[in-house]
């Protein structure tokens, strides 16, 4: 409805209405300025203006007791009427107002779902965890289960069950993290030999892939590493079998021209102990600087459980034989890809990791 009294033409227009020129000014101002509010903000400073507490108008319609008699009724009716009015058009104005402000918020918030989207950039597996996978999936195509084993280890399980007493010289090689006397963070794998051993009894083909941890830092050292264990029990196991097993391993991650070459070691747990080469990939067994000359790249430990390891699980020596072996992932990885430094595995620096 229009302000000035709508279609209806019998019906005066409001200002003709108002014959005091106080009201007609307090009109027209205030119309003037609801019209041209320009926000919401704008729009109610106009309110509290013209129809607030201390507004004139307001002051104008308080004072009509103290008005001569005969102005009363027309300031009463026509006071009121303005009133009204205004507050129809405030009411009126806010309207126009949000609905402007909710075309403006749409038009800024638009999306063009045409856009391509953000092409997020796409990592991939650490050479580590990849290198592991190949392991595992070598051993488990021959038909072996992966287990796991806890990190934080007892003595038990980590020396004394692995047939390393407590003054075995060979507890020094190992330059442990103690928890406590009695507690550890495993120095390798082979303690979930024991823990499976305890569990199941044979034919027994595992790989443990799992982190170890040592007090040492260099090129070739660092204080967390990863390993893969194998443990083979049943009726006729034998060192060929170990050697056969290895070979095959050696060939699938290394190449099928690889040779292995077994050497006596010493492992408290194993017994024969071998530490095992595989022909150099790099020169074929001529001699270049990743061998050192010599043709052979030590790859793992392993030998022959010892049966006093299977003393410490009930496993009768005179009916099992067993073999195992335990390999650093980052010691194969580096073999295979050409790495040298074995920190470079855990400096994260995407300029390394991004090469695999
Ligand atoms: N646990 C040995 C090490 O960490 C490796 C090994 C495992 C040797 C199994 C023999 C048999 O050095």
């Amino acid at each position: 409805m229009g302000l000035e009294g709508g279609g209806i033409a019998a019906q005066p227009s409001i200002s003709e209405q108002i014959s005091r020129p106080d009201l007609r000014a307090i009109y027209s101002h205030a119309m003037e300025s609801i019209a041209t509010a320009t926000d919401l903000a704008s729009l109610d400073a106009a309110r509290v203006r013209f129809l607030g507490r201390k507004a004139e108008l307001t002051a104008l319609l308080r004072s009509i007791p103290e008005l001569p008699v005969a102005e009363r009724p027309e300031v009463g009716k026509i006071g009121n009427l303005v009133r009204r009015e205004l507050e129809a058009a405030i009411e009126a104005r806010r309207e126009e107002l949000e609905a402007g402000e909710l075309m403006l918020g749409l038009e800024k918030d638009r999306v063009d779902i045409s856009l391509p989207g953000w092409t997020l950039p796409l990592g991939h597996l650490h050479l580590v965890t990849q290198t592991r996978r190949e392991i595992e999936d070598i051993f488990i195509g021959m038909g072996y289960e992966v287990a796991d084993g806890p990190e934080v280890e007892t003595d038990y399980y980590n020396f004394e069950a692995l047939n390393t007493p407590a003054d075995h010289p060979a507890r020094s090689l190992h330059d442990t993290f103690f928890v406590n006397d009695q507690v550890l963070l495993r120095t390798h794998t082979s303690p979930v030999q024991i823990r499976t051993m305890e569990r199941q009894r044979p034919p027994i083909h595992i790989i443990i892939p799992g982190k170890a941890y040592r007090r040492d830092s260099d090129a070739t050292h660092t204080p967390m590493f990863h390993q893969v264990e194998g443990l083979v029990v049943g009726e006729h196991v034998t060192l060929a079998d170990l050697k056969g097993t290895l070979e095959t391993f050696a060939r699938a991650m290394f190449g099928s021209e690889r040779q292995v070459r077994l050497r006596p070691h010493f492992f408290p747990f194993t017994e024969p102990s071998v530490e095992v080469d595989v022909s150099c990939m790099i020169c074929e067994g001529a001699g270049c600087r990743l061998c050192k000359k010599s043709g052979w790249l030590e790859i793992l430990g392993a030998g022959m459980v010892d049966p006093n390891v299977f003393g410490f699980v009930d496993y009768d020596p005179e009916v099992y034989s067993g073999f195992a072996f335990g390999m650093g992932i980052e010691r194969i990885a580096m073999l295979k890809h050409g790495v040298n430094d074995l920190r470079l595995f855990f400096e994260n620096d995407l300029r390394f990791l991004r090469q695999f």
